[in-house]
């Protein structure tokens, strides 16, 4: 299969210097990425700044913002059979980015925000019979709001994390999820490695 991949945060830039982001690092949306790479699926790898190797025989694509990020998987998309969308995308930014640093003596103590693009929301008419793979980073049981993003996002499969249990969520090596689908029951996975969780994700988009 082609399987398109995207990890880690985006940062949302104020000026050069300042942003907007998150505590993602990649490590789960890099491991998926391994996974596919290592059944022999041809794997493309859109990457949020983070700082991590990348899998052999992946090919990379480097952004920063939720907006770039969109572009890429928007031009990537046509080709791909699967697409596992791991990114901790910024639901906003901010309304103006300066092209220079701006002075504190400039700067009002509110920052001004709108939102930025649901990447899946926006590719999703041009799904066709592609395979939709999201995440759903809850704090607390991730039940409800999984089932809602589900469907919201017209998604295949969702994988679930609570990202305040113990060796889940951002930046360890490990994880626990929980795999929702459309039609079945959800399928709670053991605290296993990362990489374990991205071949159980790999495994699931080849039974398909
Ligand atoms: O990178 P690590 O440190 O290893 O941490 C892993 C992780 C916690 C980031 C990962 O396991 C995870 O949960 N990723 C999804 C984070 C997220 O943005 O979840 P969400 O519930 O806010 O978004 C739901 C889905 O919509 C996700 O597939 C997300 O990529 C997508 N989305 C979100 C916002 C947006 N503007 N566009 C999107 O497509």
């Amino acid at each position: 299969m082609k399987i398109l991949i995207t990890a880690g945060p985006t940062r949302e830039h104020l000026d050069p210097i300042r942003f907007i982001s998150n505590r993602s690092t990649g490590k789960m949306g890099f491991a998926v990425a391994q996974a596919a790479a290592e059944r022999g699926h041809t794997v493309t790898l859109i990457a949020g700044p983070v700082s991590l190797a990348t899998p052999p025989g992946v090919t990379r694509v480097d952004v920063t913002s939720a907006c770039e990020m969109l572009e890429a998987v928007q031009r990537a998309l046509p080709k791909q059979d699967a697409l596992v969308m791991s990114a901790a995308v910024a639901d906003w930014r901010p309304i103006q980015k300066t092209a220079t640093k701006l002075k504190k003596r400039d700067m009002e103590p509110v920052i001004h925000l709108v939102p930025n693009p649901d990447i899946l929301k926006t590719i999703l008419p041009e799904k066709e019979n592609r395979l939709f793979v999201g995440f759903a980073a809850e704090t607390g049981d991730p039940t409800a709001e999984a089932q809602r993003k589900l469907t919201a996002k017209g998604l295949d499969m969702i994988v679930a994390n609570d990202v305040t249990a113990e060796g889940a969520g951002f930046a360890v090596d490990t994880n626990r999820v929980t795999f929702f689908t459309v039609n079945g029951q959800p399928q709670v996975l053991p605290l296993q490695s990362k990489l374990d969780v991205g071949r159980a994700i790999i495994a699931w988009l080849e039974g398909q």
